[in-house]
């Protein structure tokens, strides 16, 4: 039976940036990933990195191609029916954004970790995992071969998404909680093979809903529209997709560029916490403990926060016999998520039209949006949380 200090379930942005990550603390770690290495490298999800993620890319060695290759932002915009106010993140804040597909992230990641000699176990499936309350855990896998197999670990971190089965024994705990919301909205997204509308993301609301423009190269754009949250894709021909982006976006010279439509989805809002995020050796990390509104695109950076507190409390653990780090992962964890959920809410909530809330309600959500975008320290206040805080740093 094999042993690893660190075994990860999920090789997401959490899973995989971890396994980097305690890397650099001279600390291996296995990945256990069901799907295969093409899937993971192709599956389209949010895009923008903060700051700080980008800062620790550079720092670890993996933001070559990042450099290369992404739109790295100076600003945004923010659209009330076709006038566009620029907030200057650079300007506000000092700090940039970077236009970077998750899945090339994740190929980074994955290219870095395989040079690196780490282990990254695709089409392999966790069956089940025991023993967090103990001094070891053991985990039951299936090969991709089909055959079964035991490893043990001192820690188990579920990197599993959203729809993991590691929050339940979590969730047992006296006085742990799951807080949701759900939102009346969804986003329908394109991928468009066609030139960019603007390098800069462009957020935009109008009467008919929301519009986001945002982009993945110089040849392919990422649009979405405000859209209800049960329409399917068939609902949404070509024709009324780009009738409604230019009615939402365009405006002041400006006029969203078509081009061939290749991809079609629905993207549900949902925001969810839970606390803690840990039990014995058992952590969760990324979206396996919580979910956002894709608004702001704050997942991503997220999953990379939690496991820039978890890698050097494992790491401390591991190597100094020390865990007072790594025992207080919720707490340093938690009020971050916090902070990202309020910001991602209400980021959502000025931008998006909600029929069922009446006429005062929309007249007051774009006061909102305007006392905000005409005041300095309005703009200044959305472009800090936007950007968001650093990443936290520890000694070991
Ligand atoms: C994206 O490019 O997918 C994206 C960008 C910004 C957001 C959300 C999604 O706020």
């Amino acid at each position: 039976m094999t042993h690893t200090p660190v075994a990860i379930v999920g090789a997401g942005p959490a899973g995989l940036t971890l396994s980097h990550l305690l890397h650099q603390y001279g600390v291996e770690s296995v990945v256990f990933e069901s799907r295969s290495r093409a899937e993971v490298e192709e599956t389209v999800r949010a895009g923008v990195l903060e700051q700080g993620v980008i800062n620790m890319m550079r720092e670890t060695g993996v933001g070559e191609r990042m450099d290369r290759d992404a739109d790295i932002d100076d600003a945004i915009d923010i659209s009330i029916n076709g006038a566009r106010t620029r907030i200057d993140l650079k300007a506000l804040t000092g700090h940039q954004m970077a236009v970077w597909p998750q899945h090339e992230y994740l190929k980074d990641f994955i290219a870095r970790r395989l040079a690196d000699g780490g282990t990254i176990l695709f089409e392999t499936s966790v069956d089940d995992a025991e023993g967090w309350d103990g001094d070891k855990v053991v985990i039951n896998y299936t090969n991709a071969d089909g055959t079964h197999e035991t490893m043990t670990a001192d820690y188990i971190i579920a990197a599993d998404g959203s729809k993991s089965p590691y929050r339940a024994p979590i969730l047992e705990l006296d006085g742990a909680v799951r807080a949701r919301h759900e939102y009346e909205y969804a986003w329908f997204g394109i991928l468009v093979n066609g030139p960019q509308t603007q390098k800069e993301l462009i957020y935009a609301t109008h009467e008919e809903g929301f519009a986001l423009i945002s982009t993945r190269t110089k040849d392919v754009q990422r649009y979405y529209l405000q859209c209800d949250p049960n329409d399917t894709v068939e609902q949404w021909s070509d024709e009324r997709i780009w009738e409604q982006l230019h009615t939402r976006v365009d405006g002041n010279g400006l006029a969203v560029q078509e081009g061939e439509i290749f991809d079609k989805s629905v993207l549900k809002f949902r925001s969810a916490v839970t606390d803690p995020m840990q039990r014995g050796r058992l952590f969760l990390a990324g979206d396996s403990a919580h979910t956002v509104p894709p608004t702001g695109a704050k997942g991503l950076n997220l999953a990379v926060a939690d496991v820039a507190v978890l890698a050097p409390g494992l790491a401390r653990a591991l190597t100094k016999g020390n865990d007072d780090l790594l025992t207080k992962y919720s707490e340093l964890a938690v009020p971050r998520i916090w902070r990202a959920q309020h910001f991602s809410y209400w980021m959502s909530s000025m931008l998006h039209s909600v029929p069922s809330q009446g006429y005062f309600q929309h007249r007051r959500r774009l006061a909102e949006l305007e006392a905000m975008l005409s005041s300095e320290a309005g703009r200044r206040y959305q472009a800090e949380q936007y950007v968001g805080l650093d990443l936290p740093k520890f000694e070991i």
